[in-house]
């Protein structure tokens, strides 16, 4: 799927709409360079996961954990700064990918190697000011 966006809002809305088709156990890893809108994607898919806990990282650590407790579960991790299997453990990603949670990795690519079988990749690059191209590939849902 390839959609193009013009807003940061357009982009959040259509995360919103995909979010209905994530379950758990899911992994949306992102690709794209520093400012494409990985975080403001996440935003519109907490929003359409209905997780109103969403905080746009004010103490952003490697990840944050929205929602729970019987509902839809969202980790988002930042792994910027992961450079080795022994920092991606520290993380805790393992552990979340226990089939409940819904995972939103952004800088995915320093954990290529680690990412499961299903993972659904989206890629979003600029294009111009407030132009995103989104491509989301890796699950015949989407
Ligand atoms: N169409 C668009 N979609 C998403 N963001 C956009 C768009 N147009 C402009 N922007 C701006 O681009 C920036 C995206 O920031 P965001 O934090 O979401 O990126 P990021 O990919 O998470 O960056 P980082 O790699 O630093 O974590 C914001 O300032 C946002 O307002
Ligand atoms: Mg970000």
């Amino acid at each position: 799927m390839r959609l193009e966006t013009s807003s940061p809002q357009e982009t959040k809305e259509a995360a919103a709409r995909l979010a209905a088709l994530l379950r758990p156990g899911d992994v949306v890893a992102y690709t794209g360079p520093m400012g494409a809108g990985k975080t403001t994607f996440t935003a519109g898919l907490a929003k359409g996961l209905g997780l109103s806990d969403w905080v746009s990282s004010p103490t952003f650590a490697l990840v944050h954990q929205y929602g729970g407790d019987g509902g839809p579960s969202l980790c988002h991790f930042d792994m910027f700064r992961i450079t080795s299997p022994d920092d991606l453990y520290s993380t805790g990603f393992f552990d979340y990918l226990d089939g409940e949670n819904i995972l939103a990795v952004e800088w995915s690519e320093h954990i290529a190697d680690s990412l499961p079988p299903g993972t659904i990749t989206v890629d979003i690059q600029p294009a111009g000011e407030d132009r995103r191209i989104i491509t989301i590939t890796g699950d015949d849902r989407f």
